[in-house]
């Protein structure tokens, strides 16, 4: 009998095991449950990961994880649980191409693991700096620069303003706005180290959100007028007494043995191919869901703040992995990275893979049908699996024999039509080359929107972990 550990319950699949994927059978599915039963028996529900620990939710409590407000990450717990499972240990190498707020990274380097991780949003390279530097700080210099600020007003005759782009024009009272160039230009002059001067920024982008009219919600930034934001002066010294804290109770633990963390600000796709073969001993991560989130526009006052233009988001909206459907083909730019034979390779598995096809069909038949509410879905899907397999083929490369990769990941459902994120990315990284280990699948499964309940009825989707290993 196979040996379970800690992590798993004995597999108990039906609850999990997609019956229909196509609403009233519209569309053929024969190619989706076909792919359903071959891969239904790797299923493992886990008993330890939680919903919490897929997301954000467990380290808003972690005192070193939450200093970046990060709602799209998971939590330190699942990777320390994936570390261990995949026996990584201390000196060896791992890769998380889509780093958001830096768990991966950042829990590798406790356990004195390298890293190297890529993304393209600039408030990454932010977070990963100041966390990563937690036993660098000079606890002196943090009181006096918490002493500093609170001695600081913005003077009567300051006029300048913080940076917008054309979303965030108008987001903060006009005292904010104010206050926020105020603080940014105090901090640049200031005499503190450049790790405390990064702290800062940290700080001042924690508390963007508060101190609009905005607040994130889902892929957009709602904006409600009749909030009265407090000053930004409160907040920044809240938030620098909390990291103060967490930085004295880490700096009482040992410090990890010494470890390499690459973070490279820019896209996975062109990133990857340019690393040497054969150095990864595992990959966690977590890449954006294919479910319209917009990433440049929940995270728009932190990149206006950063300086990011109207022209430079637009540029790092057509970056993102395929996930919204605003995304245009970048299948030109990603075919300049590869010899013609792997590009030609890659491409034939997205192409011919059954059950892509089927879906690619049946969104197409749904849309001819008026059941897709945006065209841009169709293209979104298309190049969201094509994309992808360029990274599992990296992934591939890059790994030694022997390493694990593990995937969190949404399956999603667009008019009416179910798509097994988890079982279609898992074949098509067998046909890479990798071994399908297992896809470890939460308890609590999503719901679906409104309109698709409304007009098609209810079907569980799975959010799951797949985990692969290059033989
Ligand atoms: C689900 S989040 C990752 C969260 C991360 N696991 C954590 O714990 O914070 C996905 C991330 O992928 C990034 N991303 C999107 N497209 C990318 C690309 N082409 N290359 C690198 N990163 C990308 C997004 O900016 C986002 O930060």
């Amino acid at each position: 009998m196979r040996q379970l550990n800690l992590f798993e319950l004995p597999p108990i699949a039906d609850k999990w095991q997609i019956e229909n994927f196509s609403a009233g059978d519209f569309s053929r599915q024969s190619a989706r449950k076909e792919l359903e039963r071959r891969l239904i028996g790797t299923l493992v529900v886990s008993n330890d990961i939680s919903r919490q620990s897929v997301s954000y939710q467990l380290s808003k409590k972690d005192n070193l994880h939450r200093w970046l407000k990060y709602r799209e990450g998971f939590s330190a717990d699942l990777v320390e649980r994936l570390l261990k499972e995949f026996n990584i240990k201390a000196g060896d190498t791992i890769l998380d191409p889509f780093v958001g707020s830096g768990t991966t990274s950042i829990v590798a380097k406790m356990q004195g693991v390298n890293s190297i991780g890529f993304d393209i949003l600039p408030i990454s390279g932010i977070a990963i700096k100041a966390k990563e530097s937690v036993f660098d700080y000079d606890l002196q210099e943090m009181e006096q620069l918490i002493s500093d600020i609170e001695e600081l007003t913005v003077p009567e005759n300051y006029t300048k303003l913080t940076n917008h782009i054309t979303i965030t024009d108008g987001a903060y009272p006009e005292s904010t706005e104010r206050e926020i160039a105020f603080f940014t230009e105090w901090n640049a002059g200031s005499r503190h180290s450049r790790i405390a001067k990064n702290l800062v920024t940290l700080s001042i982008l924690n508390s963007l959100e508060r101190v609009s009219y905005t607040s994130k919600d889902g892929q957009f930034l709602r904006w409600n007028y009749d909030k009265i934001p407090p000053a930004l002066k409160l907040l920044l010294l809240e938030e620098l007494r909390s990291v103060y804290d967490d930085i004295c109770a880490i700096q009482k633990s040992p410090r990890p043995a010494d470890s390499t963390l690459q973070f490279i600000a820019g896209s996975a796709l062109y990133e990857l191919p340019k690393l040497q073969s054969e150095i990864l001993d595992g990959v966690i991560t977590s890449p954006p869901y294919c479910n319209r989130y917009d990433y440049t526009r929940t995270y728009a006052l932190e990149l206006a703040y950063l300086g990011v233009t109207d022209e430079r988001i637009r540029c790092l909206r057509q970056e993102l992995l395929s996930c919204t459907v605003e995304n245009k083909p970048k299948i030109d730019y990603i075919k300049g990275y590869y010899k013609q034979d792997d590009f030609d390779r890659i491409m034939t598995i997205v192409q011919t893979n059954d059950a892509l096809a089927e879906v690619r069909n049946s969104l197409s038949d749904r849309n001819k049908n008026g059941d897709i509410n945006n065209r841009g879905i169709l293209r979104m899907v298309d190049s969201y699996f094509t994309e992808l397999s360029f990274i599992y083929a990296e992934l591939f490369r890059l790994c030694k024999s022997g390493a694990k990769v593990a995937f969190v990941n949404d399956n999603v459902r667009y008019g009416g039509e179910v798509i097994p994120v988890d079982f279609i990315s898992t074949e098509l990284a067998e046909q890479i080359g990798f071994r399908s280990v297992k896809v470890y699948s939460l308890k609590q499964q999503k719901g679906n929107s409104s309109q698709q309940m409304a007009k098609f009825g209810r079907i569980a989707l799975r959010k799951s972990i797949t985990v692969w290993e290059k033989p």
